[in-house]
């Protein structure tokens, strides 16, 4: 069947797996990458797909629902996979604003234009959002698993902002009949993140010799998943999940930052032939986050059940590829770092 699929946020880190993963998997689709390029966005993150046939770029902001509107009937888009997001904790704790107007008005724009273009006929039209499993709140030291039944308890503004985004996603599917899926996945790591998140903040840190800084004791417990296993579950619950239905999406992979930390020190030193531990004096103890979440862990059960999926890769293989994938494309990292990155899309697109 051929489909015009929207997905939004495609230049950032999750984004860019799942254009990818698309664009190559279904040449009977067109995939429309829509993004507002924002300090995130990073177009070189999908240099090997931009001259793809059934691939098409558009900056874009979601909030303005006009030009979403006027996309969507364009293009006749039949699917959207809902990415685009402010997604850092920290700069949510210094501007929750702009998380609330990304995160919330922007999700808001897409389903209202995905309502009033597909409300004569709702068949094979499906809105899937991207969410997080921080909307659970935190979870103790104990066994205890998010589910899909877990009480929302968002403590970060970029939590509330995910929670919410989530409700006016229920509310359009409970009030308009809007076929929609919701996906809470635990955090990622891979290729093309962008180093202000720990994993390749710390890789790079580590290669410049500059200090880690470890949130309060480093004890805060997070559950990693490989970025590609990631894009392939969102693949399956396109194809094959129930509308209306919720799914969680982990790594049964938990670990502690500083544990977490350790590997990735000595995974670096490693593959640069420094000392065995020449990089552990880099650990530096900073302030905590504000609000911290202790620990979050997700069970899906579900997803395995019902569809199959499972994450494909052990922790360690997975690490290993992410340190080397740093190591390897320093001069992605460095256009990154130095903001050289940004002047990509005037160079490339403009004439587009
Ligand atoms: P990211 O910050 O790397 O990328 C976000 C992308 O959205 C960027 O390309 C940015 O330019 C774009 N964007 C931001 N505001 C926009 C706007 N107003 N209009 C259009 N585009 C805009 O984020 P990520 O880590 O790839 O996360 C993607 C999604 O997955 C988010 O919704 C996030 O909440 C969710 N998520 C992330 C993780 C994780 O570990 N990174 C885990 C679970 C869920
Ligand atoms: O759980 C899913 C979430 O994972 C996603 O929804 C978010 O978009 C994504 O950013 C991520 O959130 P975290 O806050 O868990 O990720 P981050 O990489 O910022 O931090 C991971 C842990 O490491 C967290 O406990 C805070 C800690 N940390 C982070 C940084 C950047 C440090 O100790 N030092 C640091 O410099």
């Amino acid at each position: 069947m051929n489909r015009t699929i929207l997905i939004t946020g495609g230049a950032g880190f999750i984004g860019s797996h799942v254009v990818r993963l698309f664009v190559n998997k279904y040449s009977n689709y067109n995939i429309i990458n829509l993004d507002k390029l924002t300090y995130a966005g990073n177009l070189a993150n999908l240099k090997d797909v931009e001259d793809k046939p059934n691939y098409k770029f558009i900056k874009e902001d979601i909030c303005d629902f006009d030009a979403i509107l006027k996309i969507f009937r364009q293009h006749a888009i039949d699917g959207v996979i809902h990415l685009a997001a402010e997604s850092h904790v920290d700069r949510s704790i210094k501007d929750p604003f702009t998380f609330a107007k990304t995160n919330v008005i922007g999700t808001l724009s897409l389903l209202q234009a995905s309502k009033q273009c597909w409300e004569d006929n709702f068949d094979e039209k499906l809105f899937y959002h991207i969410s997080t499993d921080e909307v659970y709140g935190a979870l103790k030291f104990d066994n205890t698993l998010f589910t899909e039944q877990t009480k929302y308890d968002p403590h970060s503004p970029y939590s509330a902002s995910k929670a919410s985004s989530d409700h006016f996603v229920r509310a359009f599917h409970d009030t308009y009949g809007l076929p929609v899926i919701i996906t809470n996945c635990s955090n990622n790591y891979g290729p093309y993140q962008f180093p202000e998140k720990l994993i390749p903040l710390f890789i790079n840190n580590i290669r410049r010799k500059k200090p880690l800084p470890v949130y309060g004791k480093g004890e805060n417990v997070r559950d990693w998943l490989f970025v590609e296993d990631h894009a392939r579950a969102i693949d399956i619950i396109f194809h094959r999940g129930k509308t209306g239905d919720t799914y969680n999406i982990g790594g049964f992979n938990e670990w502690s930052n500083i544990d977490l930390i350790k590997v990735i020190i000595k995974t670096v030193d490693r593959l640069l032939c420094n000392k065995e531990g020449e990089s552990d004096d880099l650990i530096t103890y900073v302030t905590d986050r504000a609000g911290h979440d202790l620990r979050y862990a997700i069970d899906s059960t579900k997803l395995k059940e019902e569809l199959g999926w499972e994450p494909s890769l052990q922790f360690e293989e997975g690490i290993e590829k992410t340190v080397r994938w740093y190591l390897d494309n320093q001069k992605w990292m460095d256009d990154v770092t130095s903001g050289e990155y940004e002047k990509y899309y005037t160079t490339m697109y403009r004439d587009r």
